[in-house]
């Protein structure tokens, strides 16, 4: 984070644990208001467990969160209230039109009358979904369901985005697309913290979070990863990265 840059997530020790394994292990990272922050790691690395404690919807084990000024446990409401939840499987209804979804979700956020209309519109034209207003769901494609499923959660005007693999199974073309309405929202102030498969969109994100096991083995821009590890993508980074630290385990 920049110095003088004010922090909108910042983590101490946040652990989770199920039973024996440890999902989230002391995990220390602060994020600053409009930045663009990817986490990224292997399947099975704590990035799904951390997103649902940051974003109020599970407690850690140990250690605390503070997003947008509040601390996910004792005021988790609030929390919710600031934020907007893309998960990695997101709930459309596939027999509802990209019309009646917002509108589901709309009622669900207590977005009605002229300004769900006038939210609404706006986000088909940003997203250009206009001509798909009366399709079901289930007919869209996976770039579509995906802009889809962003609209439903932009509707109540959400500080943070925690986007979970948003691009996941997507093409090139729509993921180009989607990138650039994530742009938009940068610019329009708001804080993306997002995982992603895709090493290729990790370059794009101001800062990058390495996750393995359950703890963040690196955090930087990307361009500082590839120069500490000494790679020439982010790709080289992340496999320099994790060797390093098995190597250690490994003793
Ligand atoms: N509700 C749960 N009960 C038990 N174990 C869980 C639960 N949720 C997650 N885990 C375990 O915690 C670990 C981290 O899972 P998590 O879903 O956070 O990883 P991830 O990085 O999001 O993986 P992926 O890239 O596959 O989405 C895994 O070992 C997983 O099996
Ligand atoms: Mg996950």
């Amino acid at each position: 984070m920049q110095p003088g840059a004010e922090p909108i997530i910042e983590t101490r020790d946040l652990t989770r644990r199920f039973g024996a394994i440890t999902a989230v292990d002391h995990l220390n990272l602060t994020v600053a208001r409009g930045e663009i922050f990817g986490l990224v790691g292997p399947d099975g690395a704590g990035k799904t467990t951390t997103l649902r404690m940051l974003c109020g919807l599970m407690d850690p084990t140990e250690g605390s969160a503070r997003v947008a000024g509040h601390d996910v446990v004792r005021d988790s409401r609030a929390v919710k209230d600031q934020i907007g939840y893309m998960a990695q499987r997101f709930g459309l209804y596939q027999d509802l039109t990209v019309d009646e979804n917002m509108a589901f979700y709309g009622d669900l956020f207590g977005i009605v009358g002229a300004e769900r209309e006038r939210l609404t519109s706006q986000l088909l034209r940003m997203t250009r979904m206009e001509p798909f207003r009366g399709r079901q769901a289930g007919r869209l494609s996976g770039g579509m369901k995906q802009k889809l499923a962003l609209m439903c959660t932009l509707l109540h005007h959400p500080q943070i985005l925690f986007l979970d693999e948003p691009t996941n199974g997507v093409d090139p073309v729509s993921r180009r697309d989607f990138w650039a309405i994530l742009y938009q929202l940068l610019k329009d102030g708001i804080t993306i913290f997002m995982t992603t498969a895709y090493l290729d969109e990790a370059e794009r994100c101001n800062r990058v979070g390495l996750m393995h096991k359950g703890k963040l083995i690196r955090c930087s821009a990307p361009e500082l990863m590839k120069r500490e590890t000494g790679a020439a993508n982010m790709e080289g980074a992340f496999i320099a990265a994790i060797r390093a630290v098995e190597g250690v385990v490994r003793g």
